[in-house]
């Protein structure tokens, strides 16, 4: 059992290599000769064992890569008690963002630098350091960094020492708090930092690369809220004694939530307030709250095993709404947060899904776990349980399970109990069915001949007949907490049910003209009305709020993909919604909009930008071009996405000349546009741009002055249409012009495109090796999920056959997901084809 790693590390920037010293803390609990520990591509030069009666035990190593593990051959045996391992080992800092490794940025004067940094969630810490690699293994950590003098170094915690050494800056931080391996952290480079805001008694910073320390004043506002706001909602003070947010050139995952040092992408933290789009804001105060929300949930309480991620990442989901709405409220980010409920309901509509808490054995495994099952089911769960138990119950149980684990792990049960114990009510007979079983139902809403109302719930998939391998159909029905809101007359009242049975019949809302049976949309289930109780609903849509329209419109798009709505009439509900003034309600409208594309023959893609102009046209004009005096944020933000899809898929003539000329002056004037149009006019410019327009949008890609505008520009390139310029970057993906950080990303937009998808997915093919060698871990993953976007049924035999010959490893049950979403909307094209070619044909 490891208590304690004392490490010294010493990274070469010029070398790229780095060397490293430990002596960690052992309790040995039985005599033993050999040790295991975690380790790989790291060379230990030397290993021995020493406890405080004098003994030394010298010992051997042996790296086996296969396993990750290092295995110490002891002299002579080891007896029980207190030891002391020292090893000493050397590595690179590698160019995979994973372990100990490198990025590389240009200065403000234009000279490349780099720096070094740390990602070892999940399980990477053993490429920087041998150690017990696993999530309850927790020790504490001293770290010292030997640097060059001319840099900076950052860890966990603060500096406690510096001296200097043999021409090194020796930097020795203080003692962690008992946590996991994956929090640890270090950051060497040129780096600056603002200076610091006090949080209680927490000084906290933002660091970044030279030249970028504007950008960051957003960031820490948004850090300093959110953390004075947990340490109010946990009760319980930030366990570290400095918070550092730290933006790294080159970063795998969105951010990372290491003790202390959060590590974030740029576009995650640093950002021009006055020059962003309402989105691009959002995306910072998101991240920024979500990793401070781990400080307690995750850092302070950890998960038992990889299988209880969702501790860890539903919670942080779930705590970050909350920040984020008391910070902001007109935001409404819990309605917006409907966007990631219906991206989990739709991957958990598959037969290929799993539970949200499914076993975990290999690293790859674990990796699979970071998906929307994870996070954004794990959350939509939780807020249902919070609005089923009240508000100030659910926060009692969470901070009676935090003061219950505190340094120490926990699991699903552990939470249950905590959260029991507050509600004075068992909680794993209502939850256990989300939390450790797949899917969950649609509910069936009709009346009898006598006027009651009947529920009834069946679980949810997009196909009927299962893919083999064939699964049974989950015997228990869900406990569902169903709001209910009957109309009668000019009358509203609500109604609370826990529908525990597969059908029952109600006695509530006989005479009700209509029901809502997902009032306040907190629930994580779908419904089904019938006909005339859709018809009622639909007659006085704007009496719903916005989240219950936003539910309608998902609930109808799934139940056509389905197949348990005709495509017609779902194409009749979206006349209904041209008075929509909501912006996520639009969001679903248009994402069902672009998936039809795909799913059409060309032939009739001109006819569909006709229908999407129809449904979309009115609520523009009603906005027009520039913001009103008083307009609010999200009115903006829906100007930009209305401008988008008109001018791309729309196809729309005068949106896209009069985008040309608001270019234009934004160019003689940066603040003559509005930022939440400009990203939108940069899209649709690229949509009918030319070559000349490409090498300008190149051009601006690489001289941004903002994370933000440099990925405005990168996406623009993956948006023209010439396939001499699909090609062109295409090619970027894959020569170093675009960071491998970025590229999986660019390339998945680009098979997502009907314009791109078919030369995109010839290039990946030929060039699927090479990428799988560049692109960092989760980068595989995420490009080959843009095959769910080639949909026809011969590029769904095509990727079926390339699967079946390279046997990617995603892990979990990824592969198959992508492939049962592919087929989901061949099924679409198949079924509806025929129904949605004649609907268009009504549109010139
Ligand atoms: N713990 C994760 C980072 C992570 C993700 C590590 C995947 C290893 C694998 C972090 O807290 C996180 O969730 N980051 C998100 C952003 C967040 C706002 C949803 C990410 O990286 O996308
Ligand atoms: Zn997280």
């Amino acid at each position: 059992m490891p208590s304690r790693y004392d490490l010294r590390l010493e990274p070469d920037l010029t070398t790229l290599t780095f060397r490293g010293q430990e002596t960690v803390a052992l309790e040995i609990t039985e005599t033993v000769s050999e040790l295991l520990l975690n380790a790989t591509e790291l060379a230990v030069d030397s290993a021995s064992l020493e406890n405080d009666r004098g003994e030394t035990i010298r010992a051997s190593a042996t790296m086996d890569e296969a396993t990750e593990r290092c295995r110490l051959a002891l002299a002579s045996p080891a007896s029980r008690g207190r030891w002391r391992l020292r090893l000493a080992f050397r590595g690179t800092l590698n160019d995979k963002l994973r372990g100990f490794y490198r990025s590389v940025y240009k200065d403000p004067s234009g000279v490349t630098r780099t720096l070094a940094a740390t990602q070892f969630e999940a399980t990477d810490a053993r490429r920087a350091f041998p150690c017990w690699d696993e999530p309850s293994f927790k020790a504490v950590f001293s770290v010292t960094l030997a640097i060059d003098p001319t840099l900076t170094a950052v860890s966990n915690t603060a500096v406690v020492g510096e001296t200097l050494e043999n021409g090194r800056k020796v930097v020795r931080f203080a003692d962690t708090i008992v946590m996991s391996t994956y929090l640890v952290a270090f950051v060497v480079g040129e780096l600056e930092a603002t200076e610091p805001v006090l949080v209680g008694r927490t000084p906290l910073k933002i660091f970044c690369v030279p030249g970028k320390k504007r950008l960051a004043r957003f960031g820490q506002e948004i850090a300093a809220a959110s953390l004075a706001f947990f340490e109010d909602y946990y009760g319980m003070p930030y366990p570290g004694d400095k918070l550092d947010l730290l933006a790294i050139p080159d970063f795998a995952a969105g951010a990372m939530e290491n003790l202390g040092a959060i590590t974030f992408r740029e576009t995650a933290l640093l950002v021009d307030e006055s020059a962003a789009s309402h989105a691009e804001l959002e995306r910072v105060a998101d991240v920024v709250a979500h990793e401070n929300a781990h400080m307690w949930f995750g850092d302070l309480v950890t998960m038992t095993w990889w299988n209880g991620i969702w501790l860890n990442e539903a919670f942080a989901t779930f705590m970050e709404m909350l920040a984020v709405d008391a910070w902001k409220p007109e935001w409404q980010r819990w309605t917006t947060f409907g966007v990631s409920r219906a991206a989990a309901m739709s991957l958990d509509g598959l037969h290929s899904t799993r539970p949200i808490e499914f076993p975990v054995t290999s690293p790859r495994d674990a990796d699979a776990m970071f998906d929307v099952l994870t996070y954004e089911k794990g959350a939509s769960v939780l807020r249902m349980l919070e609005q089923y138990l009240g508000a100030v119950v659910f926060r009692e149980g969470v901070r009676e399970y935090l003061r219950a684990h505190r340094f120490g792990n926990a699991d699903t049960g552990d939470l249950w109990a905590a959260l029991g114990r507050s509600a004075q009510q068992p909680i794993p007979a209502v939850m256990d069915g989300w939390i450790f079983r797949p899917g969950y139902p649609v509910l069936t809403v009709s009346r009898d001949p006598g006027g009651h109302l009947v529920l009834s719930q069946q679980r949810f998939n997009y196909l009927r007949e299962p893919l083999p391998p064939a699964q049974a159909e989950p015997e228990q029905p869900w406990q569902v907490p169903v709001q209910l809101r009957l109309y009668t007359g000019t009358q509203t009242v609500e109604e609370r049910v826990l529908l525990a049975e597969r059908e029952a019949r109600m006695r509530v809302g006989t005479g009700a003209e209509a029901i809502v049976a997902n009032a306040g949309g907190h629930g994580f289930y779908r419904v089904r009305y019938a006909p005339d109780l859709l018809e009622a609903l639909l007659t006085r849509v704007e009496t719903l709020a916005p989240i219950e329209r936003f539910n309608l419109v998902n609930d109808a798009w799934a139940l056509t993909v389905a197949g348990l709505m005709p495509l017609t009439a779902y194409l009749d509900l979206t006349a209904r919604f041209r008075g929509e003034r909501d912006r996520n309600v639009w969001t679903v409208l248009i994402a069902s909009f672009y998936s039809l594309n795909r799913v059409l023959e060309p032939g009739d893609r001109r006819r569909l930008a006709a229908l999407v102009r129809d449904r979309v046209r009115p609520a523009f004009d009603a906005l027009g071009w520039t913001p009103r005096a008083g307009e609010d944020e999200l009115r903006r933000q829906l100007r930009g996405d209305l401008i988008r899809v008109l001018g791309v898929l729309g196809d729309d003539g005068e949106i896209q000349t009069r985008a040309a000329e608001v270019y234009r002056a934004h160019l003689t004037d940066p603040s003559a546009v509005d930022p939440n149009v400009l990203p939108a006019v940069i899209a649709v410019l690229a949509h009918v741009g030319d070559a000349a327009r490409y090498d300008d949008f190149l051009r601006r890609f690489r001289a941004a002055t903002t994370p933000q505008e440099e990925q405005r520009y990168l996406y623009a390139l993956a948006g023209f249409r010439d396939p001499a310029l699909i090609r062109g970057t295409l090619e970027r993906t894959v020569n170093a012009e675009i960071r491998t950080q970025d590229a999986p990303f660019v390339a998945r937009a680009m098979l997502m495109s009907p314009d791109a998808r078919e030369i995109a997915w010839q290039f990946v093919k030929a060039q699927w090796d090479t990428m799988d060698r560049l692109y960092p871990k989760h980068g595989m993953r995420r490009l080959a999920e843009g095959v769910t976007g080639l949909p026809t049924p011969a590029l769904e035999a095509d990727v079926q056959h390339f699967f079946a010959e390279k046997k990617p490893q995603f892990g979990g049950k990824v592969l198959a997901q992508y492939l049962e979403q592919l087929h989901v909307a061949v099924m679409l094209r198949q079924r509806e084809g025929d129904a949605l070619s004649a609907y268009l044909s009504k549109f010139a």
